[in-house]
């Protein structure tokens, strides 16, 4: 049901053979988290300490790139229905594409669940277990990764209802961001009161979502 493939830049991807849809772009795994989750919303985030909230925690890599770059104090909460087993993940080898030790990247899956643990310092990880549906977000945030499955599998997850549950839980000038660069989810999240700009996608990708609550 879930196969480890290889991407355009080398890093590998997972891939859900029963929706088939694939955890991050097939164009480059690594390329597009970094453009997306990194350049476009870690870096352009001022807040300090800053509070992120990440839709669809799945392999950690976008919890790692961030652990990675940001030069912060960080309080990140990943929610996923579906944990990975660390099986599957140590197949993902993506110690061999971002610079660190297997032991490095495998630590934020041996971190407990449902509760903030340290994985550095200035890097404490909530990861929760939930489905988006009907999961009470405890918190305000700061900047939001969107990383559901894409809308054509989880049409659900990209509603006004569900968007509207994350957005009342973002802070002023928080920012939101996705690979996702569907008209309707724009729109949807203009009427619940960002500033939304439609952004150069990563590779293979023309655009990606980037809004900020006014
Ligand atoms: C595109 S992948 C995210 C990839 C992930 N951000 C990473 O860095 O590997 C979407 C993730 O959302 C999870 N998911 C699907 N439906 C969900 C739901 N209703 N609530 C929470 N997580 C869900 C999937 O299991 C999957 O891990």
């Amino acid at each position: 049901m879930m196969k480890v493939i290889k991407t355009s830049d080398g890093s590998t991807t997972l891939y859900r053979e029963d929706i088939d849809e694939t955890y991050h772009s097939r164009h480059g795994a690594v390329q597009e988290a970094l453009h997306v989750f990194i350049e476009n919303g870690l870096k352009k985030s001022t807040k300090n300490p800053l509070r992120i909230f990440e839709m669809g925690f799945g392999t950690g890599l976008n919890a790692f790139l961030t652990l990675q770059n940001a030069e912060k104090e960080v309080y990140y909460t990943g929610l996923e229905l579906y944990p990975i087993a660390l099986e599957i993940i140590e197949q993902t080898e993506y110690w061999k594409t971002l610079n660190c030790s297997k032991d490095d990247f495998l630590k934020l899956h041996k971190l407990p669940w449902e509760e903030y643990a340290d994985l550095s310092p200035k890097f404490h990880l909530r990861k929760m277990e939930g489905d988006l549906n009907d999961f009470d977000l405890d918190e305000q945030f700061d900047l939001i990764y969107f990383d559901a499955f894409g809308p054509r599998v989880q049409g659900e997850l990209w509603e006004k209802a569900i968007l509207e549950k994350i957005v009342s839980r973002m802070n002023k000038e928080a920012i939101f961001v996705t690979y996702c660069a569907k008209g309707q989810v724009r729109r949807d999240l203009e009427e619940l009161g960002l500033k939304m700009d439609r952004l150069p996608g990563p590779p293979g990708k023309r655009e990606m979502l980037f809004g900020k609550l006014v």
